[in-house]
């Protein structure tokens, strides 16, 4: 029940918690709002003081409505399928390609259960001395805290979820303790998944993002998935939870049967563009006037002027760049891109998402605010041309995300 409270401060703070987390409004619980609003009032603050530190944006209440409605459900092997999908088809391909290490990241971990699956199972199945590294992501700080204890009881162990490879010991009667070998080669990090995972985690094989964009908004859950989809190495497998998207995202393939949920980032012999022949480079503008003809010119064959590069074909010159690990590169090709076709919204988002990886976050901003701008000009279904079509709402939601993000942080 509402009843009492100030229906301005319960709205800020819904608002709040879904530009934070981009949950849609109906995934915010009431009652968890309610009670920390209500504590607030309790410790003698009137309802207008709460409400201001609401307009501030990033304030200590904004994080402690946050975690109050995070919803941190998880425990060993969830999804069985996922693990053997993984073990049968998704490594063996990774090491046919020649994979010189196994890298994993659990994005949404809560306490760390699904990291340390991921973990037990990259270590069972890795060629004996081949690097494993899994990285568990979240947004809730406690729960990292308990994550990295590595100790956990009989409700992490669900009998409906077989324990598939090794990955923890008992440790009393009642809790088990991750074994030490899955707990070297993981570890746990804060971080949002409206925002992209800044470039120093690199690139991932196996991607879980479980039972965590069902609470998100259509437009949060788009962002997040560029993100997770950005992060993925060529080759590499994203899973999400069941019922979480009704189509592949964008630039990835659907693998396996539909229900698995499991989408694989084409290689770059793969992708449909790279039949395309290179294109060649711009012409450089003539500096000096031609010399006067003083007799008529001898007539020769004409030989068509070279076309500069289309924003497409650049963009995926600089794709191409990026999976080389050629960011400096990529960021050069991406930059001539967004001058010479300001209007190539996939191009401006490219290198908005290369910059926040890099750090460099003031960069992107004008360049995301620009995207906001010209995306909202164009009708949201509106087809955008690039490495892929995708709709104008598509790049409107991915800067809307990530504007709102920065804005609180
Ligand atoms: C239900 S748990 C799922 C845990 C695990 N992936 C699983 O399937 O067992 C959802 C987790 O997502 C996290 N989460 C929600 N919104 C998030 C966001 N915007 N960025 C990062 N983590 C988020 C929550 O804090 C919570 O720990």
């Amino acid at each position: 029940m509402s009843a009492g409270l100030d229906p301005r401060l319960l709205a800020r703070a819904r608002e709040v918690v879904a530009d934070t987390t981009g949950f849609r409004d109906d995934a915010i619980a009431q009652e968890a709002v309610e009670r920390v609003l209500r504590a607030e009032l309790a410790r003698g603050r009137v309802p207008t003081e709460v409400l201001s530190e609401l307009q501030q944006l990033g304030s200590p209440l904004a994080y402690t409505l946050v975690r109050a409605v995070l919803v941190g459900e998880t425990y060993f092997f969830r999804q069985p399928e996922h693990f053997r999908y993984i073990t049968q088809e998704g490594i063996p391909a990774a090491l046919r390609h020649g994979a010189m290490h196994l890298r994993g990241w659990s994005a949404g971990c809560a306490t760390g259960e699904e990291a340390y699956s991921l973990a037990a199972c990259l270590l069972a199945c890795a060629p004996a001395g081949m690097p494993v590294e899994v990285v568990g992501t979240d947004l809730h700080e406690a729960s990292l805290e308990a994550a990295r204890r590595g100790t956990y009881g009989a409700w992490s162990r669900r009998e409906s979820a077989p324990a598939l490879h090794p990955v923890y010991e008992l440790l009393n009667g009642r809790q088990v303790s991750i074994l030490p070998e899955v707990r070297k080669v993981t570890r746990f990090a804060p971080a949002n998944l409206l925002a992209p995972l800044p470039e120093r985690f690199g690139q991932f094989d196996f991607i879980l993002c479980r039972n965590v964009l069902t609470y998100f908004s259509p437009s949060a859950r788009d962002a997040a998935i560029v993100h997770l989809a950005r992060a993925l190495a060529p080759g590499g497998l994203l899973f999400l939870g069941t019922v979480e998207v009704d189509r592949a995202p964008p630039g990835l393939t659907r693998e396996g049967a539909p229900e698995l949920q499991a989408f694989r980032k084409p290689r770059p012999e793969e992708r449909p563009f790279a039949q395309l022949p290179v294109a060649p480079p711009v012409p450089a503008p003539r500096m000096t006037p031609a010399p006067r003809r003083l007799s008529a010119p001898t007539p020769v064959s004409p030989t068509p002027p070279s076309p500069p590069p289309s924003p497409a074909r650049m963009h995926l010159q600089a794709l191409e760049r990026i999976e080389e690990g050629n960011v400096a590169g990529a960021t050069a090709v991406l930059e001539l891109l967004v001058k010479q076709a300001p209007d190539y919204l996939p191009g401006l988002l490219e290198l908005a998402l290369l910059r926040e990886r890099a750090g460099a976050r003031d960069a992107a901003f004008p360049l995301m605010r620009a995207l906001r701008t010209r995306a909202g000009q164009l009708p949201p279904d509106a087809l955008v041309d690039g490495p892929e079509a995708l709709p104008a709402r598509f790049y409107l939601a991915s800067a809307d995300a990530y504007l709102n993000l920065g804005a609180l942080e």
